[in-house]
């Protein structure tokens, strides 16, 4: 048996799949090339027949990678393997993943199936995802929560017809590591020729460890996300997973593709386009994962860091030089430094992102690596744009804003009061946009520590039934909203007009 393990990315399917994490295509499209360079074998893109967007944002990842492969989920019926099928027309190496639910409880319950037809449909569904690619993979949904024997014919009849990946999720993370790899040793020995693959949710913190008991068991593809994200509370850690099977090569023996240089560069790259950052104490890639706070830990540290670090910053692509970028720095060192952090940008958005850089560096004393990445981020073109604002707000006078905003070359201006000055900027800006929309959520975030640190706020807004997500960056947090704020109103006006 190969000591490779393969590694099944979800972060653009089950992954956008959690609250506050959905994306774009172009947005997939840079996170698909970015998990290509990482190293990832399979990148799951999106579910086709989920919506026109789905559908669009895998046709367009599977028309751009060239090592990866490119899966598309579908539910083990015509018209969704069809979608998939159609949807990865392009990509150079094809995969179809299709499920149906095992357990009794979604058969009784949500299938309303017997378990006789359930095998039917799923064998169905495999020998109609064969007629358009060769690379078929079968999931047994809520396969932890299903009698044995029954799951072991469904997978063996999957097998037969041609899915030559069977995949074992534990959906609803009910697993514990024992159980987990006792189940997936037995899968193996049962059906020789399979790769058998896992899909591990963490709701109880244990996703990782059963991937883990499930590769120990002799699993040779385990499916998981960037930062862990996913549906619930989310699915396996890559990051967690890669750094385990390095770190502790001698007692598993098992290897990724992973470049693990280009774990934090990766993570930092999904925080900055969804806005939804890992806990500080994350493992791998939170903020203060190779932080130390106790003068004993920094003793110890500055004596051998191995008294308390197990893996090296740099081994995981952090940078250990905080302060990188100022306003006598040109563009080669801004593209050295993004180059570091795997962010290949061409030429000419370079010197707009050196120009950004100098301009910050004006304002706030240093420019961080998270700046950077923020920079590069928000350094697309606008379709709406904040031309200036004025506040006048203190604790014993009413706030008043003026905004003036720039939308489809007409430049408009409006003035409100509002109960603070973050509220009497963005009437202001409702007033000078012409519409009335409704704020559904707002998050803002230091990207840096320090007083100057640059803020940079996601919102979400609703117009007229339609949802858009606007983000932002500046070191001034009215200013970082307003811009967010009307890049979310272009977004939904956009939306609108396409619907
Ligand atoms: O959690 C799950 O069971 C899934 C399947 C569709 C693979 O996401
Ligand atoms: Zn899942």
């Amino acid at each position: 048996m190969t000591n490779q393990i393969t590694i099944f990315d979800t972060t653009l399917r089950d992954g956008e799949q959690s609250p506050g994490c959905s994306m774009h295509t172009p947005e997939k499209v840079r996170m698909a090339l970015q998990l290509e360079r990482l190293g990832v074998d399979i990148i799951e893109a999106g579910f086709p027949i989920a919506s026109p967007g789905d559908f669009q944002a895998v046709e367009a990842i599977a028309a751009e990678l060239k090592t990866a492969k490119v899966a598309a989920l579908c539910r083990a019926k015509a018209v969704d393997i069809e979608a998939a099928g159609n949807a990865l027309k392009g990509a150079a190496h094809p995969v179809i993943h299709t499920f149906l639910a095992s357990s009794g409880i979604h058969l009784q319950w949500k299938l309303k199936i017997s378990p006789e037809e359930a095998i039917r449909q799923a064998v169905e569904g495999v020998k109609l995802a064969r007629t358009f690619v060769e690379d078929v993979e079968f999931s047994a949904e809520d396969a932890s929560r299903t009698d044995y024997a029954y799951l072991r014919e469904m997978l063996q009849a999957c097998f037969e017809a041609g899915a030559k990946t069977l995949n074992v999720p534990d959906t609803v993370g009910y697993s514990l590591p024992s159980e987990y790899g006792e189940m997936v040793a037995k899968l193996v020995a049962d059906l020789p020729g399979a790769v058998v693959s896992v899909h591990c949710h963490n709701d109880l913190g244990l996703a990782v460890a059963n991937s883990l008991a499930a590769v120990e068991a002799g699993a040779r593809q385990v499916e998981c996300t960037i930062n862990g994200i996913g549906e619930r509370a989310g699915n396996a850690s890559l990051e967690e997973f890669a750094m385990a099977l390095k770190v502790r090569r001698e007692a598993l023996g098992l290897d990724t593709g992973i470049n693990t240089e280009l774990l934090t560069p990766t993570s930092n790259h999904l925080s900055t386009v969804t806005g939804v950052w890992p806990q500080p104490n994350k493992a791998i890639v939170g903020r203060n994962a190779f932080a130390h706070e106790a003068g004993i830990h920094q003793h110890g540290m500055l004596a051998n860091p191995l008294c308390y670090e197990i893996m090296t910053p740099e081994s995981v692509g952090l940078s250990q030089s905080m302060l990188i970028l100022g306003k006598h720095s040109g563009k080669h060192a801004v593209e050295a430094r993004l180059k570091q952090l795997g962010v290949n940008l061409p030429s000419g958005e370079i010197m707009d992102v050196t120009k950004k850089v100098k301009e910050l560096a004006d304002r706030a004393k240093f420019v961080y690596d998270e700046d950077l990445l923020a920079i590069v981020e928000h350094s697309a073109e606008p379709r709406a744009r904040l031309v200036r604002y004025q506040v006048v707000a203190g604790n014993n006078i009413l706030p008043t804003a003026t905004v003036e905003v720039e939308v489809e070359g007409h430049t408009r201006s409006a003035s409100a009061v509002g109960n603070g000055p973050l509220d009497a900027a963005l009437q202001a800006a409702d007033a000078a946009i012409g519409l009335d929309l409704k704020l559904l959520e707002m998050h803002t975030r230091a990207v840096t520590a320090g007083k100057d640190a640059l803020a940079e706020v996601t919102v979400r807004v609703e117009h007229d039934g339609h949802e858009s997500l606007g983000q932002a960056a500046s070191p001034d947090t009215i200013e970082a909203t307003l811009k967010a704020y009307i890049s979310a109103v272009a977004a939904a006006r956009e939306a609108r007009a396409a619907a």
